[in-house]
């Protein structure tokens, strides 16, 4: 992109307040519907989609779906323009009985411009499509890395020139986010890019004192996507939430898409925050936990196919190992599978001589404990989930002799091994340049 198209960008992004965009925009009263941006930042958004007429748009993020309308507004006189809304959950997460997207059904009586997808993360729906997009906005978590993953993922499906509008930027400051919700500041800090935001900071929602601007524009440009590894690096940023469900479609989505040194960084930034929040912040090491999952006996089933599970079917991917174990859950023909893995009924008739060991990953204590006990006078060589954690469970040959050698040994060279220093300096040496 020339300098000459980043300075029009700059001018148009301060027109977003021109009257006439303004009076287009009055179209809409929020009185009676759920936007969760003030009004200057719909102006901003109605503002930058009026001077610059995307043909494509993308919203990640939708909740009740006042922000949707306000793009659907923006866009109605625009025969060749469509939105296509993400949203991860497929209720309000405010009231599971409001269904995302309300407040678009209730405003428009038609929505042909419109292709709505909820209960699915962008990095399932984005390779499906396979559209490019002109317009994105993306509002969602806001807690760390979320919508530097939503960012990472759509980036390839953005056109040059394409403009990202990240709203809640600032949350953090409003006192009942207090030291979270840093995702979106997080993000736009590490983009190589000019941040273009509204003329005046907010000072209601975020903030009753402070004037701080909520809002940031970007536009995608060959030196944004030069420096993208900079995204990269900052997901070793603790991670507020690990998306335990999703890190199979997003790792496959960035391995399409991004070079070798942005995968090797990208995995070792997953790999600490896998460890730290798979063993709810006690610091296991997920070297001594692949050493001791490699050496399972064949026979091995995992009970409770439940959040656990999920997790260590991530941490079998991360470390590039099978998974060839049995899992067992009562409630198997809802889950069906996890991350390709068959999910079955269990066995409670198994006789003793064909039983092998057995990892009860449910969460609840009380009724893992009961498991334990019956599948123990089934036969069963049967762990609690924290024996698995453990360095004595004594479950596979390797397990309790912390040698810090063999089978785990290999599992660093990924992360270590970079030609990179900078990767190789964010292992678990505690030497990292971040
Ligand atoms: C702050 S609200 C969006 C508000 C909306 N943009 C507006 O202006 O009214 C955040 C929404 O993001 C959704 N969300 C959270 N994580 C997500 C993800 N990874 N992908 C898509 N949507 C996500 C939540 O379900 C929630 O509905």
């Amino acid at each position: 992109m020339t300098d000459q198209k980043e300075k029009e960008w700059k001018y148009k992004a301060g027109s977003y307040r021109k009257s006439e965009y303004v009076e287009h925009a009055k179209r809409i009263d929020y009185t009676e519907l759920h936007s969760e941006m003030n009004e200057e930042e719909r102006l901003f958004i109605n503002g930058l989609i009026r001077e610059t007429r995307p043909g494509r748009l993308l919203e990640i993020g939708v909740s009740r779906g006042g922000g949707t309308v306000n793009i659907l507004n923006a866009i109605n006189d625009m025969p060749n323009s469509k939105l296509v809304s993400i949203d991860k959950s497929d209720t309000y997460y405010g009231d599971d009985k409001v269904r995302v997207g309300d407040d678009v059904f209730k405003t428009f009586s038609k929505t042909e411009n419109l292709t709505l997808i909820v209960g699915r993360d962008a990095s399932e729906v984005l390779p499906v499509l396979g559209e490019k997009f002109d317009f994105v906005i993306i509002d969602t978590a806001h807690v760390h890395p979320v919508e530097s993953l939503n960012f990472l993922c759509a980036l390839p499906y953005m056109n040059e020139g394409a403009i990202v509008v990240f709203h809640d930027i600032s949350l953090f400051y409003r006192k009942s986010y207090e030291g979270c919700s840093l995702a979106t500041r997080i993000l736009i800090s590490a983009l190589a890019a000019d941040k273009i935001s509204t003329f005046e900071p907010s000072t209601t929602y975020i903030s009753d004192h402070e004037r701080v601007y909520n809002i940031a524009a970007v536009q995608i440009t060959p030196d944004l996507q030069r420096y993208i590894k900079n995204v990269f690096h900052a997901l070793h940023i603790p991670w507020e939430y690990y998306p335990v469900d999703d890190m199979l479609n997003i790792r496959a989505l960035l391995s399409k898409h991004y070079d070798n040194d942005c995968l090797r960084i990208f995995d070792n930034a997953e790999r600490v925050n896998l460890a730290w929040h798979f063993s709810s912040g006690k610091t296991y090491s997920l070297d001594r936990l692949a050493r001791i999952a490699r050496e399972l006996p064949d026979d091995t089933v995992f009970y409770g196919a439940g959040e656990n599970m999920r997790y260590i079917l991530n941490m079998y991917r991360l470390f590039k190992m099978e998974f060839n174990y049995t899992i067992w859950d009562t409630n198997h023909a809802n889950i069906r599978d996890i991350n390709g893995i068959c999910v079955s009924a269990p066995d409670f008739d198994l006789h003793s001589e064909t039983c092998g060991a057995m990892v009860i990953t449910i969460g609840n204590v009380e009724i893992a404990a009961g498991i334990k006990i019956l599948f123990e006078n089934n036969g069963y060589k049967a762990f609690m989930m924290e024996d698995f954690l453990s360095i004595n469970t004594g479950v596979g040959a390797g397990a309790g002799v912390d040698t810090g050698a063999g089978a785990g040994a290999d599992a660093d060279t990924g992360a270590g091994a970079g030609a990179d220093a900078e990767t190789g300096a964010d292992t678990e040496t505690g030497a990292g340049a971040d």
